[in-house]
């Protein structure tokens, strides 16, 4: 089963940190998840919220400021500190940061926010992504957001995608199969919820299931067990 660092060895370290994903990838973790947003000048940030409140010392959305303005605030006190000087990552350092290490990593980058429909903004992704493309790497994009991966798709016909699919009871196999087609999407991410019901069963059989978020070594076996792709962890350590 892949082990995903969810937003790093984020249990350990501030979430979507250099620290954390320095940490992740030392503890032996060979996939990470990160996730991402737009700034004011049109950059691409490594942060989970549209507002930079919960995980760092600021205050506001993301979209009204630039990179040199963001990388103001401090984006570990909120979880020790000891991380103070934690800045929020720009897409571009952690993927020159992934150019240089040694060994494989499957990177899944997780669209945040509906803006990543518009052209502009993936072709920006897509740059950034080709300016530092290495053997050393392999990038899966995925969003909850169903525009993102279909504009997407539209746009490069190579890139890998997975279908992120959040806890709703009404899903079935076939919906779920219908989208991942629409898109050509090679992986279903599925909330930790859908373990209990017998789509995971069913889909696991079709398709790459991964499911977030797993940080409980009992719930890891019963996904192994099910036949499960990859898990997303706060504690890649553990779970490795
Ligand atoms: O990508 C898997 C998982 O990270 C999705 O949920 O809320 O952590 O972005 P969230």
């Amino acid at each position: 089963m892949i082990i995903y660092a969810h937003r790093g060895l984020s249990g350990c370290y501030p979430e979507n940190t250099m620290i954390a994903f320095q940490k992740a990838y030392e503890c032996g973790a060979r996939a990470l998840e990160l996730d991402v947003q737009i700034t004011k000048d049109e950059k691409i940030v490594v942060i989970h919220d549209e507002k930079i409140d919960r995980t760092t010392n600021g205050k506001g959305f993301v979209k009204d400021f630039t990179v040199d303005e963001i990388k103001d605030f401090d984006a570990g006190s909120w979880f020790d500190h000891l991380y103070k000087d934690e800045k929020i990552p720009t897409l571009e350092e952690v993927l020159q940061w992934l150019s240089n290490i040694e060994g494989r990593m499957l990177v899944n980058i997780e669209l945040k926010n509906k803006e990543f429909s518009q052209r502009k903004f993936l072709r920006e992704l897509i740059n950034v992504i080709k300016k530092y493309d290495s053997p050393n790497h392999h990038i899966i994009f995925s969003s909850f957001i169903f525009e993102n991966l279909i504009e997407l798709r539209n746009l490069d016909k190579e890139v890998s995608l997975a279908l992120l699919i959040e806890w709703n009871n009404n899903y079935s196999v076939k919906e779920i199969m219908r989208l991942s087609k629409i898109v050509n999407a090679k992986y279903v991410h599925t909330d930790i919820r859908f373990l209990q019901s017998d789509i995971v069963d069913m889909l696991c059989n079709l398709i790459n299931v991964c499911v977030y978020t797993v940080n409980d070594n009992n719930i890891y076996e019963i996904a192994k067990s099910k036949g499960i792709f990859g898990i997303f962890t706060d504690f890649a350590n553990k779970m490795i």
